[in-house]
């Protein structure tokens, strides 16, 4: 009984990887396809444990639920943890765990992919010179070479970022209310407060987790302060932005261009082909019009290196949670974000 984990919203490439992992562990998995809600929550009668992912929507009712059928601990196989009422958790006494820095450079990378797509136009080119179209009308580019990068949030994912930028000649402006003492003194990255950032970069990338302090925090205000033209770079949470006034920037062509590897409302299709059916959501249809807007499905994680990563970490979780050690990847409402306060001991 305790061997059982319950996984949601589980795909082929999730199974293979976790499978693999799973060898040194014999746990029985059990994997859904379903998202975890209020309506699946039942489905864990019977697992002490549950493994969810980024669009899964833990919150009160669903923690209480799972509370009822006998659940324990939360497995997140994500670095992000928004999607989780910590304080609910808390309250009905549901442990959860998490997988912070799991690979940061799939994250990085994917930021800079988005970049350089949208700045030489890659995507276009490509199905140009497929069609015999070798006109390089409409393709032109600026050099990334000595342009500001304005990075907000320089935790794992922001720092690998920062050292491919510099590594392409790119002035770095950062933002994190808690600095990191690694950039200090480093040569062409300067902390600032974000109006600066924002007045003064030519391409913005969010790093930052989604919280009440960030939900937003790209909206008219903040776009009006910015660069006429301004490439920005979403690999963060859809939440960060308000879409609405994305798009006005976009219409305003205040916004140059935008890479978004994640949208506000992004659980309703992210991750699923919608490929023959109608996207009823309108402002993900208008944004997919813009020649200059490049979406990916959340798809920054998704590397070799991460998943075999996220499983391997995924399941220590789930083995330290069992054998009562310390768990170094618990998000506990009480410590603050990471349980690391009460070393050796759980809150409880
Ligand atoms: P991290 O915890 O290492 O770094 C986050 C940084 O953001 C910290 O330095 C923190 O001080 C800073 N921060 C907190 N509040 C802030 C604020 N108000 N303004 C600016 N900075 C603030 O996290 P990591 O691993 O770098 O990940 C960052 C985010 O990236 C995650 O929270 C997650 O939402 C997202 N993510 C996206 C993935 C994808 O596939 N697109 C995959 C993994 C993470």
């Amino acid at each position: 009984m305790e061997n059982k984990i319950l996984f949601f919203d589980t795909k082929p490439y999730d199974k293979k990887s976790f499978e693999e992992s799973n060898e040194p562990f014999h746990y029985e998995i059990t994997y859904l396809k379903t998202h975890l809600n209020q309506e699946t929550a039942k489905f864990a009668s019977g697992y002490p444990s549950v493994c969810a992912f980024v669009n899964d929507e833990i919150d009160a009712s669903v923690i209480r639920i799972l509370k009822q059928e006998g659940v324990k601990l939360i497995a997140l196989r994500s670095a992000g943890y928004n999607n989780v009422d910590l304080k609910a958790a808390y309250d009905n006494r549901l442990h959860v765990v998490r997988v912070p820095g799991y690979s940061p450079h799939a994250v990085a990378e994917h930021a800079v992919a988005l970049m350089l797509t949208l700045n030489r136009k890659t995507h276009k080119a490509y199905f140009r010179t497929r069609d015999g179209n070798f006109s390089i009308n409409g393709l032109l580019g600026f050099d990334m070479h000595r342009k500001t990068a304005g990075v907000v949030g320089t935790g794992q994912i922001g720092l690998c970022l920062i050292n491919i930028l510099r590594g392409m000649g790119m002035e770095i402006l950062v933002y994190d209310p808690y600095p990191n003492k690694i950039l200090e003194g480093k040569e062409g990255v300067s902390y600032v407060d974000l109006p600066e950032l924002y007045r003064r970069s030519d391409v913005i990338s969010l790093h930052c987790p989604l919280t009440t302090a960030t939900h937003h925090m790209i909206q008219e205000k903040s776009i009006a302060q910015m660069k006429d033209g301004v490439m920005l770079i979403n690999t963060g949470r859809g939440k960060l932005i308000k879409t609405t006034a994305l798009i006005s920037g976009l219409k305003q062509g205040k916004i140059g261009s935008a890479g978004l590897d994640v949208y506000e409302e992004e659980h309703e299709y992210f991750f699923e082909d919608f490929s023959s059916s109608l996207i009823s959501d309108d402002l993900l249809a208008r944004l997919l019009t813009f020649p200059n807007v490049l979406i990916t499905s959340h798809q920054g994680f998704f590397t070799r290196e991460a998943l075999a990563n996220i499983a391997d970490t995924t399941l220590r979780n789930i083995s330290a949670f069992l054998k009562g050690e310390f768990m170094e990847n618990e998000i506990c409402y009480r410590c603050g974000n990471v349980c690391r306060k009460k070393q050796g001991k759980r809150c409880f």
